[in-house]
């Protein structure tokens, strides 16, 4: 069975206790990390996969020790130099929700220049959550009268189908929370810098078992 698009949001969790467990450094786990998402987002569109968000950074994790962030930060930095071009050529479209104003300098250009020059793409929407909250998305959205489920919706982003969890954690940590009112979950004990293609095909192969009923009776 295949549906013509598929929403897939993954909490990549994992990559602090993945390094600390070899003796390594946090920041080795983000950077393992990152080779773990370029992988994900070249088997998306192969399984199916039509909008991949991913949560990068939370807003709740400006709270971590400013060298973690600082790392955090240059990862990003790093990404987009080297996948901006990759993902134009593949039609991966990316953009960026969370906030862009607390951003350290040179990032919310290239940020900028990262969406113009993959607009075009149609094989994947990619987004990148990054100082990403749910509850202050809401909240933005909400200061802009909006009347109706439709409109709250459409000033968000499309409804998730599936969210994935690694790392063995079992809680959203304010992820698309009005999105995935009706998603399904999947959870990993794996920890991100190990997901795979093997892992998301799996994921997926245990959501199409669900029967999802949106409230009403199975049909
Ligand atoms: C996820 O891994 C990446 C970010 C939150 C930026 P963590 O850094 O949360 O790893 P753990 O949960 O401490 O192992
Ligand atoms: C959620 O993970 C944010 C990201 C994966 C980017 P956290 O590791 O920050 O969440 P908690 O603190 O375990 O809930
Ligand atoms: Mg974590």
């Amino acid at each position: 069975m295949t549906q013509r698009s598929l929403h897939v949001a993954i909490i990549m969790d994992g990559n602090g206790r993945w390094a600390q467990g070899r003796g390594w450094p946090r920041a080795a786990g983000h950077r393992a990390g990152m080779e773990a998402l370029r992988r994900t987002v070249e088997a998306a569109p192969k399984l199916g996969i039509t909008t991949l968000t991913v949560y990068a950074f939370s807003s709740d994790n400006w709270k971590r020790p400013a060298g973690e962030v600082r790392a955090l930060m240059a990862l990003f930095r790093n990404y987009i130099r080297r996948e901006t071009a990759k993902c134009a050529r593949n039609g991966v479209r990316i953009s960026l929700i969370g906030r862009r104003d607390r951003l350290p300098f040179p990032l919310p250009g290239m940020v900028d220049e990262m969406e113009a020059a993959t607009r075009d793409g149609q094989k994947l929407h990619l987004r990148l959550a990054v100082d990403y909250s749910g509850r202050d998305a809401i909240l933005e959205a909400a200061r802009s009268s909006v009347a109706s489920r439709e409109e709250m919706s459409a000033r968000l982003g499309p409804d998730v189908d599936l969210v994935i969890r690694t790392s063995g954690e079992q809680r959203v940590s304010d992820f698309l929370i009005w999105e995935s009112a009706y998603a399904e979950f999947h959870f990993t004990p794996r920890f991100w810098p190990d997901f795979g293609a093997a892992d998301l095909a799996l994921a997926l192969e245990d959501f199409r078992q669900r029967n999802r009923r949106f409230g009403a009776t199975a049909a």
